[in-house]
């Protein structure tokens, strides 16, 4: 018997999630939806994400998934905004990941975070940072260009350089300790970050953090998954299939996927 996971996005930046998994777990059959149809979540309101999260937790669970994985940092705070309504099935959101995370870190008073202009408005990374050790201070900022610059590819250009530095700026300013990388997209700039931030900042990516969680979660609850060696099957579903997705989807997963179109 293999176990089935679904990972949840709004579009195609889960896949560096999915990336991730597909190593750890080669056992594990794997099925990816990206609501490529709404994408991006970052400029939407929070309801509609939480709705759409909801309509694709509901897809997941139908096609057997035992463990969903909501890979956007956007969609997971808009749904446990809203409450995050009982799915019947257990579910690792990228937000309540890197708020573990940040827990066991050392030396972290000063954290910045950033994220898109929903996940930012939500307040739901500062606020669950903060509850857990009211002595840190957090700041969030939005970088609504991020997300579009990634996906254009245009990393190796002086503007993407140029953007980064500028939303980066305050966040420097303030000398913090520690930057969480509030979107799945950010790890394709994760040195570039590093770079403008500063050696001294530590960063924390969700999606190692979401992979940590995943992998963690799977020891202690999924025997079955722990079969060795690959076989798992990997079915990626977008909610909409565009010109673009393959030449994307290849930069965030590292190599061409087959996609197919579903509806929520
Ligand atoms: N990749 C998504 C996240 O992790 C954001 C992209 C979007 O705006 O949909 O938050």
């Amino acid at each position: 018997m293999t176990a089935i996971i679904g990972i949840l996005d709004s579009g195609l930046g889960g896949l560096t999630v999915a990336r991730k998994l597909d190593t750890l777990l080669p056992g594990v059959d794997i099925i990816y939806l990206g609501d490529t149809a709404r994408f991006p979540y970052g400029s939407r309101s929070t309801g509609m994400i939480a709705d759409r999260v909801e309509q694709g937790v509901g897809f997941l669970k139908d096609r057997g998934a035992e463990l969903i994985v909501l890979a956007c940092v956007t969609g997971s705070a808009a749904w446990l905004g809203h409450g995050g309504r009982e799915p019947k099935v257990p579910v690792v959101d990228a937000v309540t990941s890197l708020v573990d995370r940040v827990r066991t870190l050392p030396r972290c008073r000063k954290i910045g975070v950033i994220g898109t202009p929903a996940a930012v408005q939500t307040g739901a990374l500062g606020r669950l940072i903060t509850q857990q050790d009211p002595e840190t201070r957090v700041y969030e900022y939005a970088a609504p260009l991020l997300v579009p610059l990634i996906e254009e590819g245009r990393l190796d250009r002086p503007e993407a350089r140029l953007i980064v530095k500028k939303y980066l700026h305050p966040l420097k300013v303030r000398q913090i300790d520690t930057l969480v990388m509030g979107c799945n997209h950010y790890v394709m700039v994760k040195q570039l970050m590093h770079r403008k931030i500063g050696k001294r900042t530590m960063l924390v990516d969700c999606v190692s953090t979401v992979a940590d969680s995943v992998c963690g979660y799977v020891d202690a609850h999924m025997p079955h998954a722990a079969s060795p060696g690959a076989g798992g099957s990997r079915v990626y579903h977008l909610t909409d299939l565009t010109d673009g997705v393959g030449s994307i989807g290849k930069k965030m997963f590292g190599r061409n996927l087959t996609f197919r179109r579903c509806r929520l």
